[in-house]
This record gives structure tokens, C-alpha cells and sequence, in this order.
């Protein structure tokens, strides 16, 4: 169990002082310095000790991103890019953050920057973040008044500039490669992978994008060590992390907890149970919409990390919004509706997204009402299959997981409403 001397994010809590002067008291800032005159090697080498993986929501380890940018510059200049295009239904976790303790995440980003010999980091913030914008814009800037970027920053020798970029509130920028084009001034359309962006990334440079939880962990691990972050989670799903807990439970939040914590656990601990007691718990998202949801029996006692939620349960961590559903709502519904969003938010360059998604849409509307024969959920699954792992970037998968992870886990329901329709038993919610 995470200890409050363990938290990371201490200012998410309480009084919300999110001035330098108080991120200071709270420790960030203190001895960055230092931190740098180890050299980079030593940074992503315990970055790589410290076992942490990608926060927004694949979980590729950190530091071995990191040593993927080149040792020696060939001419060009080096990127960090952070993504804070947080968009992912039920993710609302990188908002705190940049909310709260906007100095953790910047005094990451010159370690990190300084790690892969980049001068330069952009801060990709989604459109509809303006109060959080103007938040980490405020810290940025008495950062530089207090010499903490710039020129020799924090007098470590190094000169680094950061800068926020807004988007324009398309989710398809939250994915990297389609981030670096809108950063570019282009269209958010996404590229192909390879070559990834630490070959030919911002400009046809070396870059990395990582996301806001990942960044601002870094001054934290690197000033408690390695293995301090490591001695929470199991193998392979090491540290704290954020967890955004939505839906029917009776406190909603979002809370720092030990990785691998139990399902259980962190209800309790943190909401206050489920809404109507474990008994009314019907299904949970566990990662942000494009993980498939599980059934609620099945989550009572789940891990939650990314090798458990992945192995046991077929479903995953992604971002860690938990998502929960008690037994009054209508399931099938519920993923319709994410169904029209991936649908509407398709970039649409590749055929089996751009019609999938409307396929998948339709169809998944005439279940909600009833109004489908059953082999139509088979033709469905077809579609998913179809969808998945044939386009160009991961929002194909985003869109048939959620829909594959329903008639998986309740296909009875899906059969029991065609044949209440045709029965004429249908009840007047779900024909709504
Ligand atoms: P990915 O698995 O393709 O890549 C993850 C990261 O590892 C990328 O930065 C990629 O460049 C790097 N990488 C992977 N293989 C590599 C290799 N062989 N060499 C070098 N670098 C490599 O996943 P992707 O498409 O970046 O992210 C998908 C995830 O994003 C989903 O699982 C979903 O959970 C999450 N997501 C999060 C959102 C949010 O709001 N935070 C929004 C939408 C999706
Ligand atoms: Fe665009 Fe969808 Fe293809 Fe991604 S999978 S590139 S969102 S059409």
C-alpha cells in the first residue's frame, strides 16, 4: 500500500498550491542541478532501473524510448515533445497535473530534454484544456523569471526552451506521429511507423514523445532512485501511478496509488465502494476507452497492472481510467456511444477505420434497440477482426477492442434484447 510520504503528486490533494514557491517547499526543483551533473547516461540508465513504463497508455518502457535517440548529433537538432493531448474517454489523469503541479512536469521536461541532448521540448496540450494551458503557461514563466529554463537552466550549463502548443480539440492528435504533423502546422493525420520519431520524429528529427505522467514522474525517480520507484508494483509493472476513477462509485477521483494494487483495494480505499455495494458492480473499463471492458465479477479481486488486466483478463491498463458500471446501465448502449465517438473521431486516410467505424456504429445502434437478427452480432465480431491490426495507427484497435470486449463478456444481454424486441418485450429504456 502507497504510504502519503510515497505520493508523487502531493499537490493534487489539499490546499492546491501550485506556485514555484510552493512546489519548492514540496521538494520539486530541489537539487536539479546535481541531477544533470551525472551525466546522461546515467539518467536513462536509471530511468531503465527504474522500470517505468509509458504512462499514456501502451507502456513502452521510458528509458529504453529514451536511449533509442541518438548518442551523437549528425547535424540535427534533438526534440522532447510531451503529449498532453489527453483525450481518451474517462482519462482525466495529465489535467491534474497541469493543473495542480505544473512544476513537476517542467522541471521533467529539462531533465529529459537534457537526457536526449535536446535544447528545445514542446508541450502538446489538447484544445479543450484552457484552464490547465494558462496554468502550466503561468508556471513556465516564473520558471524562467527564477532562471530555471533558458539560458543555463537551473545553472546546470544547459540552455533549454519549452514551449505549449494548443490543439484544436481532435483526439486523433493525442496519437504521436499525428501530433508531430499538427505541430508542424499540418493536418493531425498520423504517419507511418517505422520509421518512429526518434529516427525521423518533429522536422525529420530525432524525437520522443512522451506523455505528461511519464515526464513528471522523472525528477522524483531520479532524486529518490530507482530503487525506491521499483519497490511498488510487480516485475515488469514497476512504480506509483495515477489512477482517473469515473462512473458508479460513490467518491469519483483521481489518486496516486502503488501499481499492481488490487481492484478492490483501490475502490475502497480511495471511492468509498461502488454505488449500491459489490453486489451492483455489472462491468469496468479499466484503462480508458479503448481497453475492452470486463465483467464486474470477474474485477473484484483483478491486479490492477498492465501484465494482469492484459493475461488474465483480456483487457488492459492503458491510461488506468477506471471506468465503472453498476447494473443500472445499459451496456450495450454505453458502447454505441464510444462506437460514435471513435466513428466521428476516425482521420479517416485509411479505408478499414474510415468505414469500419461506420459500420461498426450502425450496427452496434440497431443492438441497442433490438432490431438486429443474432447473426449480426457475429458479423459484427467479423467487422472488429477486420478493423483490427489493419490500419495505420491504433485508433482502429481503439475502436473494435471496446466491441469485441462486449460480446465477449455479454453477448446473452445483446441476445436476450433482439429477442425481447422480436417477442415485443422490449422495455421502453433500452428501445429509447
Ligand atoms: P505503440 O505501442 O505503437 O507505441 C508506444 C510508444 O512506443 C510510442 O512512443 C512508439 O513510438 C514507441 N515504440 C513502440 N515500438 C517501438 C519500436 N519498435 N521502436 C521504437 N519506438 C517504439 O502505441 P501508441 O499508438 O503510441 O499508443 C496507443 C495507446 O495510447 C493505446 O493503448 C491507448 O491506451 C493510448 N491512448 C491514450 C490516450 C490518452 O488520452 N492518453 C488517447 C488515445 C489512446
Ligand atoms: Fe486515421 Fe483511423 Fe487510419 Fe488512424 S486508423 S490513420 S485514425 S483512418
Amino acid at each position: 500500500m502507497l504510504q502519503d510520504q510515497d505520493r508523487i503528486f502531493t499537490n493534487l490533494y489539499g490546499m492546491h498550491d501550485r506556485t514555484l514557491d510552493g512546489a519548492k517547499k514540496r521538494g520539486h526543483w530541489d537539487g536539479t542541478k546535481d541531477i544533470i551533473g551525472k551525466g546522461r547516461e546515467w539518467i536513462v540508465e536509471e530511468m531503465k532501473a527504474s522500470g517505468l513504463r509509458g504512462r499514456g497508455g501502451a507502456g513502452f518502457p521510458t528509458g529504453l524510448k529514451w536511449s533509442f535517440m541518438p548518442k551523437e548529433s549528425d547535424g540535427r537538432p534533438s526534440y522532447l515533445v510531451v503529449n498532453a493531448d489527453e483525450s481518451e474517454p474517462g482519462t482525466c489523469k495529465d489535467r491534474e497535473i497541469m493543473r495542480h503541479d505544473p512544476h513537476t512536469l517542467i522541471e521533467g521536461c529539462l531533465i529529459a530534454s537534457f537526457a536526449m541532448q535536446a535544447h528545445a521540448c514542446y508541450i502538446y496540450i489538447r484544445g479543450e484544456y484552457i484552464r490547465e494551458r494558462e496554468a502550466l503557461q503561468a508556471a513556465i514563466d516564473e520558471a524562467y523569471d527564477a532562471g530555471l529554463l533558458g539560458k543555463n537552466a537551473a545553472g546546470s550549463g544547459w540552455d533549454f526552451e519549452l514551449f505549449v502548443a494548443h490543439g484544436a480539440g481532435a483526439y486523433i492528435c493525442g496519437e504521436e506521429t499525428a501530433l508531430l504533423e499538427s505541430l508542424e502546422g499540418k493536418k493531425g493525420m498520423p504517419r507511418m511507423k517505422p520509421p518512429f520519431p526518434a529516427g525521423a520524429g518533429l522536422y525529420g528529427c530525432p524525437t520522443t514523445v512522451n506523455n505528461v505522467e511519464s515526464i513528471a514522474v522523472v525528477p522524483t525517480i531520479l532524486r529518490r532512485g530507482a530503487e525506491w520507484f521499483s519497490g511498488f508494483g510487480r516485475d515488469n509493472n514497476k512504480g506509483t501511478k495515477l489512477f482517473a476513477i469515473s462512473g458508479h462509485v460513490n467518491n469519483p477521483c483521481v489518486v496516486e496509488e502503488a501499481m499492481s494494487i488490487s481492484f478492490e483495494e483501490l475502490i475502497e480505499k480511495h471511492c468509498g465502494g461502488i454505488r449500491g455495494g459489490w453486489d451492483n458492480l455489472k462491468a469496468v473499463i479499466p484503462g480508458g476507452s479503448s481497453v475492452p471492458c470486463v465483467r464486474g465479477e470477474k474485477m473484484r479481486d483483478a491486479i490492477m497492472d498492465f501484465d494482469y488486466l492484459r493475461g488474465e483478463l483480456g483487457s488492459g491498463l492503458g491510461t488506468a481510467a477506471v471506468i465503472v458500471m453498476d447494473k443500472e446501465t445499459d451496456i450495450i448502449k454505453a458502447i454505441w456511444r464510444l462506437a460514435k465517438f471513435y466513428k466521428h473521431e476516425s482521420c479517416g486516410q485509411c479505408t478499414p477505420c474510415r468505414e469500419g467505424t461506420g459500420w461498426m456504429m450502425r450496427v452496434m445502434e440497431r443492438l441497442v434497440k433490438g432490431e438486429a437478427d443474432e447473426e449480426e452480432i457475429d458479423m459484427l465480431w467479423d467487422v472488429t477482426k477486420q478493423v483490427e491490426g489493419h490500419t495505420i495507427c491504433a485508433l482502429g484497435d481503439a475502436a473494435a477492442w471496446p466491441i469485441q470486449g462486449l460480446i465477449r463478456n455479454f453477448r446473452d444481454e445483446i441476445e436476450d434484447r433482439i429477442k425481447a424486441q422480436k417477442t415485443g418485450r422490449m422495455s421502453a429504456v433500452a428501445a429509447e
